[in-house]
């Protein structure tokens, strides 16, 4: 199958309540590694990549790989440029073929970040290419971006309306209490801010920083309207222990097959583990 865009896998999500996990890939185990799990599960499953991701595994490799990863797989494989935060950047993943992009200008005063997500839009809907905004801004450290707590802030509902309506944006990340990274204590969500957000925004809501949230957190996330769910950093966990154990086990082990090999399998067994709790299990 040919890459699918991101919009009809959220309006799907939407009206069966239940999330769909992007997941983000910087090189082929990862990638496949992730594939494996919405195959096994039998899940649509968006793979994306971050600015950083880009510049470390090149632009038209990324393409390559997840294009030819979704023509093979049996279930809907979308490509998603994650935390782009310039005009230049989403149009050149528009251009290599991503299905949606998401532009991040958080870190802009709100008109200027509703400019740069409206420009992006009218190019990204010419091809059908569907794209994500950022209103609020999220903590901790997600590749090149960094946000200290004391610069992040919650999203205000009635700001997240007049930000949809002015961009024509296709879904919204929330800033509710999640950060990039690992946690250092037990987060708190802003549930009811999550709810309020829900009632006022007609488009599908997206939940950042998931890793090392608890399932009830995500779970009743999703009970109020987060349908699309973005894990990197229980990815990279998986990847660093199966590495890790390996060489453990036998320092002098170089063959990258059997270095890689490993920890692919322990990556798939977290993406499957979200996907069951997402509910996008079965749904392909
Ligand atoms: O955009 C990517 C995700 O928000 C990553 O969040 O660091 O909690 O995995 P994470
Ligand atoms: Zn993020």
């Amino acid at each position: 199958m040919a890459l699918v865009p991101v919009g009809p896998l959220l309006q799907k999500a939407r009206e069966g309540r239940y999330a769909v996990g992007a997941f983000n890939c910087n090189n082929l185990e990862i990638l496949q590694a992730i594939i494996a799990a919405a195959e096994a599960e039998r899940s649509p499953v968006i793979i994306q990549a971050s600015q950083g991701g880009l510049k470390y595994a090149g632009l038209e490799y990324i393409t390559a790989m997840v294009q030819a990863a979704a023509a093979k797989a049996a279930v809907p494989v979308a490509l998603n440029l994650d935390h782009g935060t310039s005009f230049e950047q989403a149009v050149r993943c528009i251009r290599a073929g991503f299905t949606a992009v998401m532009v991040d200008g958080s870190h802009l005063p709100f008109a200027e970040n509703v400019e740069l997500v409206r420009r992006v839009v009218d190019v990204a809907h010419c091809v059908g290419v569907s794209v994500e905004g950022e209103l609020g801004r999220i903590g901790g450290k997600e590749d090149d971006i960094v946000v200290a707590a004391a610069d992040a802030f919650f999203t205000d509902p009635d700001e997240a309306r007049q930000f949809v309506a002015e961009t024509g944006v296709d879904a919204l990340a929330v800033a509710i209490g999640t950060a990039h990274g690992v946690y250092k204590g037990e987060p708190k969500l802003d549930f009811a801010r999550l709810a309020k957000i829900s009632r006022k925004v007609d488009v599908p809501l997206v939940l950042h920083g998931a890793s090392g949230l608890s399932d009830e957190a995500i779970s009743e996330a999703i009970q109020l309207g987060i349908t699309k769910i973005n894990i990197d950093t229980e990815i990279r966990q998986a990847f660093a222990q199966g590495v890790r154990e390996v060489l453990a086990k036998d320092p002098g082990e170089i063959d990258p097959r059997r270095i890689l090999g490993p920890a692919r399998e322990r990556m798939q067994e977290v993406v499957q583990r979200k996907m069951r709790l997402f509910g996008c299990s079965r749904r392909a």
